[in-house]
Parts: C-alpha cells; structure tokens; sequence
C-alpha cells in the first residue's frame, strides 16, 4: 500500500486527529493522495455527537463500499474516531467491506495496524485506548503553515446527559506541560505564528498531573515562546472559567481575547436536567465578570434546542439569554438523542417539529445580533493575522484577535504578518478593511 486519503467528520479535535493520522502514514512512507479515486487506502474519520453526524458517515462509507471491488479495485478502507470507538467490531458485521476499525485512543497504533492488516488480509480492529497515548509523541503532518491545532488534554470528565463524548473519549487526561511546550518550540521554528490549545474542557487542565500546573499557568508558558504570535483555546466549561483565566486574558498579550463557551440552554430547569452545574444567572454573571476585565472580549456559545422536557417557557428563556447576553456567532442544534447518554431516559422527548421551528427562532434572532455586532466594528483599527488570498481572490484575508474574518487589499508578501487593518464594513460573516502602514 502506497497511497492514503483521510476524510473527516466533526470537530476540531477530529481533524486533529486526522493530522496524526497522516503524520503516521507519511512517517511509514505513505504519500497522501488528493482523492478517495487515487488513494489506495481510505480513513474515514468519524463523529457521532449527534445523529445526523453519524448519517452523513454511513452514506460515505456505503458509497466506499461500492467502489471496493468494482473494475479490480483493491481499497483498504478504515474507520477511525468516534463511531469506531462506538461501534468497535459491530462495524465489521454491519459493512464487510471495512478492513481497520481504530479508536481514536488507539492511533499511535495505527502503522501496526496497517502491517499487520496486509500481511493478514483479515480485518484488524483496536478500540481499547492506550492509557499512556497522551504521553506518546506521534508525528503531526500540519498543512497550514501558519496557525495549528495543539492537544492539551483528551476525554472529558464533566458527563453533560446529552452527550456521548466522555463513552468515546474517556476520562480526561492531560499532556505533561514540558511535552507541550516542546511541540509549541517547534511550531514556532518552523514558522508557525498562532496555536489553538485543544481539549474537551481546557480549563480544568491539569487535573492529576504529578506536578500542578493549571491552564493559566500554561498560558504562561506558551506566552514565552518566540516567534508564536497568537494563543487560542477551546472549547471551556463556564463552570470551570476561572478568575486566573480572566487575568491571564487580560494580561498575556498573546492569548487573544475571544472565547467559546458553551451556554446550551437559558432554563435553569434543562440546565440541571442537563448536568450543567450552573444556573443561567451563574452564566450571565460569569459573563459580566469576563468583560469587566476584558472589554474587547469576543464571545460565541452553543445551543441545543429540544432537550426533553424543554416546554415552551424553558425555551423562551434560551432565546432571552440570547438576547442579553449577545454572542457574537453561536452554534445551535436540535437535541439528537446518543446512545449511552441519560438523556435518553428523560421524559416528554420533544417533538421533531418542534425542536426544527424552536432551532428556526434561534438562528433568526441570532442573525440580527451577528449583524449588529460585526457592525460595531466598522470604523475600529484592528490587528489581524494574514493568513493569504481570499479564497474569491483579489484580496488578502485574515483574522482579527476576535477571530472574525477580515478582507482587505493588499500583496501577498503580507502572508504571515500581523498587520493593521481599518474596518470599513461589515457582513453577516465577515468583515471588511483597509491596509494602515
Ligand atoms: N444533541 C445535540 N447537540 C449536542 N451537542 C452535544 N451533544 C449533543 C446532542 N446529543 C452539542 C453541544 C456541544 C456541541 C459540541 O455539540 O451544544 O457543546
Ligand atoms: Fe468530536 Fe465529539 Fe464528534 Fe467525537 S463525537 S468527533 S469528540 S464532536
């Protein structure tokens, strides 16, 4: 086998982990290959958070199936991420044609696998987890050149009713700081300006490490490194959002100043029937403490409508958080019910209906308030990282602290650079500017 191609699901985390996929096969000697037509081995890299996720999987794979086969076609097909995790052996039994099931604590085994797989022809399946892969060094093919990904933690302790990710992803366990910071050291050789921390809940970093260290203070650790421009990081519990991650915002100057932070729900009831642990009040508190502090504070949130149990006043509540709170970009989702989860055992299920003219509402009432905030920024001076051409052409784009796009005019030797940019416009995902220097 020569030759791989990975198609990814989900979230960030998956496509990170896609990137460690790739660094494996090309340390093996694998060359990557630009479509599933030309590759001689296909990873598909899965998410089941929600159903329709797993759907959209499914048909893939269904349609890899086919091709295996026809006109002398020889593919090895994998199933790696969260549905492999899930389904583990099952997925052999329910589609044949799947030769590698690999869960996504288990990658580090992936170059075995693939041996073991050819010299065997039969199925190989690995979906244990490793209990040391967060302390394992695995090869990362980063394509950006600019902005990376980085893991700080993996799993997720917290147990929300609704989500099957703690059944996938296993308790949460932290990477050794001194691992991280080396991995940031060689981001920033190579070129690299901006990171992203990635974990489940970042801000319960740190948990069980043998010698403490909290996400603030690895901030500050990252902070120290030359030649990183920008620190982000998601995704944060608000339970766990710290007075000491609201200074380290404050007083880092490379942690930028925008942070997603899940609400869910504005009814204090779906929000205990969800296992929040904080109270819509909490949350709007927590939220007027971050911008005391840190003013320019760009903020985004989650929604979930539907949950069972959420009547119509509860869901007013959602939309009137919504409106007192205003995100600037939220991500909302009909409740889909996940194997495993207590949700699933909760009383008075909503209808489908329902949950599709409650999710309508959100995003009709979030759309004004995207546009008045992007509006706001017209006529500021903002920092932006320049991450190149637009992908129309004719200008360059790139990201504000706040992680909105901005387009501008200017040559493509800025690509790298962080520049100064008067905002003279604003759309509903986007803005637009003017080069000042
Ligand atoms: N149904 C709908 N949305 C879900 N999410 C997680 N689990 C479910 C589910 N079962 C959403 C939450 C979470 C985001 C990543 O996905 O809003 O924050
Ligand atoms: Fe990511 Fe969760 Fe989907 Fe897994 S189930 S890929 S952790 S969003």
């Amino acid at each position: 086998m020569k030759s791989f191609h990975i198609i990814t699901f989900g979230c960030q985390m998956n496509e990170h982990d896609s990137e460690r996929m790739s660094g494996i096969l090309q340390s093996q000697g694998l060359v990557p290959a630009a479509t599933v037509d030309d590759a001689e081995m296909v990873i598909l890299n899965t998410c089941s958070i929600r159903e329709k996720a797993e759907q959209k999987f499914y048909s893939e794979l269904g349609r890899l199936a086919h091709l295996k086969g026809r006109d002398g076609k020889r593919i090895t097909i994998a199933v790696a991420g969260c549905i492999a995790q899930q389904e583990g052996k099952k997925l052999l039994s329910r589609t044949p044609s799947v030769d590698l099931v690999i869960g996504p604590s288990d990658i580090a085994r992936l170059s075995d696998m693939v041996a073991q797989q050819k010299d065997g022809g039969r199925p190989v399946v690995e979906t244990g987890g490793d209990p040391e892969y967060h302390h394992k060094p695995v090869p990362v093919a980063r394509t950006d050149g600019l902005k990376a990904w980085v893991s700080i933690m993996y799993g997720c302790d917290n147990f929300c009713t609704y989500c099957v990710v703690p059944y996938l992803r296993g308790r949460e366990r932290s990477r050794l700081p001194r691992d991280i910071v080396a991995e940031i050291q060689g981001l920033a050789d190579r070129g690299y300006r901006e990171i992203t921390f990635l974990g489940q809940n970042v801000n319960s970093y740190g948990k069980g490490l043998e010698s403490a260290c909290s996400f603030p203070a690895l901030l500050r650790l990252a902070q120290e490194v030359d030649g990183i421009e920008r620190i982000r990081f998601v995704t944060s519990h608000p339970r766990d959002l710290s007075e000491g991650l609201i200074s380290a915002i404050r007083d880092l100057p490379k942690v930028c100043e925008s942070i997603h932070l899940p609400v869910q729900s504005g009814s204090d009831r779906v929000l205990a029937s969800m296992n929040r642990r904080y109270t819509s009040d909490e949350y709007r508190d927590k939220v007027q403490r971050l911008r005391n502090v840190v003013p320019s504070v760009s903020l985004t949130t989650d929604i979930i409508v539907g949950f069972p149990g959420e009547g119509d006043e509860d869901f007013a509540m959602t939309l009137q958080i919504l409106q007192d709170v205003q995100f600037d970009t939220i991500f909302a989702f009909k409740y889909s019910k996940r194997p495993n989860t207590r949700a699933l055992d909760l009383p008075k299920h909503v209808p489908e209906k329902v949950k599709e003219e409650r999710l309508e509402q959100v995003f009709s009432l979030q759309k004004d308030i995207t546009l008045l905030k992007n509006r706001r920024h017209v006529g500021t001076l903002q920092e932006v990282l320049v991450e190149g051409e637009s992908r129309k052409g004719g200008t360059l784009t790139g990201r504000t602290r706040g992680n909105m796009a901005v387009n501008f005019a200017g040559t493509r030797h800025l690509k790298g650079s962080l520049v100064k940019v008067r905002i003279t416009a604003a759309g509903p995902n986007s803005l637009s500017g003017e080069l000042c220097e």
